[in-house]
This record gives structure tokens, sequence and C-alpha cells, in this order.
């Protein structure tokens, strides 16, 4: 497989603070890949660093064998920033399309077939002469996404592209971004904090914890030593307050949530639930399937 982007010994600094520090890391050829991690973990400045949007401070970032300070690396990649961002408020759609199409050498004339067909099954097209800024976010997404689509670059970089998107949209995202890999032999890579998304388009996560890969492989992997079930409990709201600092330190217990002064906890080991039954009066407890939204919140916490 056709190497396509490589780290060796990267580190990127904000005034003098180290936010992204990878020793190796290469991405091949037709990989769809989903970089995941909490709020500030470095996600979008590794997104860039690996399109050559931004340069490390130190160590080098090869992009189809160029650094990636090389001027050919432009045409290799096209970039999607978060939530649309970067497009002419003032300008329709179809004028964006067109202008951001020319600049970087493509006809619009010759792609409006493309265009078409890829706006009607995203439910685009009937937006395509409103002004970007009477755009709703998702619209403005779907926009972004149909430019970044049409130039057909080996390199796809998302900065989550499905923020804002509805359901059925997303699906079909999954499958246009399949395509477009297969048809370009392209490398998909992303960022997203949506589990199902990530789970039915990647084939291989990272994920970071303060700037580091703590996590490399297949979707499948992360989710694999997670327990699928969990205990909730439910006590009196009042006792919760009372004791919270006891479960404070319990990595597997949660609240789930609050209602008519009944607070529901969650946990997920057996040590927890001996805890709980022990040093709490429980009202009611039951068996439940984890949400894959759990196990990601748990993964995201604890790597
Ligand atoms: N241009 C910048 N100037 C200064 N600090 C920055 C800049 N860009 C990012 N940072 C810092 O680098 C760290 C990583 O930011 P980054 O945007 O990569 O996080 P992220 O994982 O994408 O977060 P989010 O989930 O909120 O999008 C954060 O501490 C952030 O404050
Ligand atoms: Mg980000």
């Amino acid at each position: 497989m056709k190497k396509v982007i490589d780290f060796i010994d990267v580190q990127k600094s904000f005034n003098k603070k180290i936010v992204l520090s990878i020793p190796q890391l290469q991405i091949y050829q037709q990989q769809a890949v989903g970089i995941i991690g909490k709020n500030g973990s470095g996600k979008s400045t590794l997104l860039k660093i690996a399109s050559g949007l931004l340069y490390p401070n130190q160590g080098s970032v090869r992009i189809l064998g160029n650094s990636s300070q090389h001027k050919r690396v432009k045409e290799k990649v096209r970039f999607v920033l978060e939530s649309g961002q970067g497009y002419y408020d003032y300008l329709t759609a179809r004028e964006n399309m067109d202008y951001f199409l020319a600049i970087n050498g493509f006809s619009f004339q010759k792609l409006k077939t493309e265009a078409k067909r890829l706006g009607d099954y995203l439910d685009f097209s009937q937006h395509m002469d409103k002004k970007v800024s009477a755009l709703s976010q998702g619209n403005r997404q779907k926009m972004s996404l149909i430019i970044a689509l049409l130039q057909r670059a080996p390199i796809l970089a998302l900065d989550e592209p499905t923020n804002g998107l509805d359901i059925p949209t997303k699906q079909k995202l999954v499958r246009v971004l399949q395509q477009y890999i297969q048809e370009n032999r392209a490398v998909v890579l992303l960022t997203s904090h949506d589990v199902e998304f990530l789970r039915q388009f990647t084939t291989r996560i990272l994920l970071l914890k303060d700037g580091r890969v703590t996590f490399d492989d297949a979707p499948g992997i992360l989710f694999r030593n997670q327990s699928l079930e969990k205990f909730e409990f439910q006590i009196h709201y009042q006792e919760y307050l009372e004791k919270s600092s006891l479960i404070a330190n319990r990595k597997s217990i949660r609240v789930q949530q609050t209602e008519g002064g009944i607070t529901t906890l969650i946990c997920l080991n057996e040590e927890d639930k001996r805890f709980l039954l022990n040093h709490f009066d429980i009202l009611n407890m039951s068996l439940a399937e984890r949400t894959m939204e759990d196990i990601f919140s748990e993964v995201l916490t604890y790597g």
C-alpha cells in the first residue's frame, strides 16, 4: 500500500506550549482515518499539519513524497474547515462553487453534472442559488463538502464534517466518502465526535490525548474490550448530593440523569456495583445495554 502521509518526530507548539507530539505516523492510500479525542486534544491541529495547512515546529511531514511545505502539496490536498467556514457569505452557493473551483484550476461548467449528482444526493441542489449567509449550518457544510469532493484530490481532510448534518445525510456522506476513496484511491482524514458515523466510515482510528496518539487501530478494536452492559441504580437526588464525593473517584460510576427527585447512576464493574450497594440506599437496580455513546465517552475519558 502506498504511503501518502509520513510524520517523523513531529512537534507543534503554540505560545511555547506543545500541543502535538507525534514521533511516527504513516497514513496509506485508501485509508479512512478518524481522529478522535476530547476538546483541545489536538485533533484539528493534527489534521492541519497532515494537510500542509500548518507546519510543525520540529520534525518533518511528508505528503506524497514532498515536504508539506512544498508548493506541489497544495494541489494534492483539499481541506474542509469546521462548520463550512471560509466561503463568501454575500455570494450564492453556485457563485462560491464557481469561484473556488476556478481559483484551483477547475471549471464549474465541466463539473456541472457531477455537482448536480452530488447536490441531488445530498439534498442540496435546491439551495444552489441562495446566498451563503442564508444557508443553514448543515447546508453550508454540504456546500463546502461538495466543493471539496468535486476536485478529487488524493487527500481529503475534513474537520468535523458531520456537524450540523441530519442523520439521513450523515449516512449518505458515509457512502459518498467511501466511493470517493475507491474512485480516487484517496485518503480521507477527518475529525469527529460522532460515534455512529465513525463506526460506519473509518477503517482506522487515532485517539489523541493531550496531543499524543494513545490508540491507533481499527475502530472495532477500540470498542472490543468494553463491557456491553451497565448497571443502573436509582437513588434519591438528595442522597446523591450528600454523598457525591464518595463516588467522585470511582471510574466506572457516572450520573445518567436526575428526574423527579430521583438520580440514576450507571456503573460498569462489579467492584463499583458492590460499593454502591454498600454505601447507598438503592431504590431500584437493573441491568441495561450500554449505548455506543456510553462506550465512546468512556474511551475518550479513560482511553
Ligand atoms: N492558533 C492557535 N493559537 C494558539 N493555540 C492554539 C491554536 N490552535 C490551537 N491551539 C491550542 O492547541 C490545542 C489543540 O487545539 P485543537 O484545535 O487542535 O483541538 P481539537 O482537538 O481540535 O479540539 P475541538 O474538539 O474543540 O475542536 C488547544 O489547547 C488549543 O487551545
Ligand atoms: Mg477541532
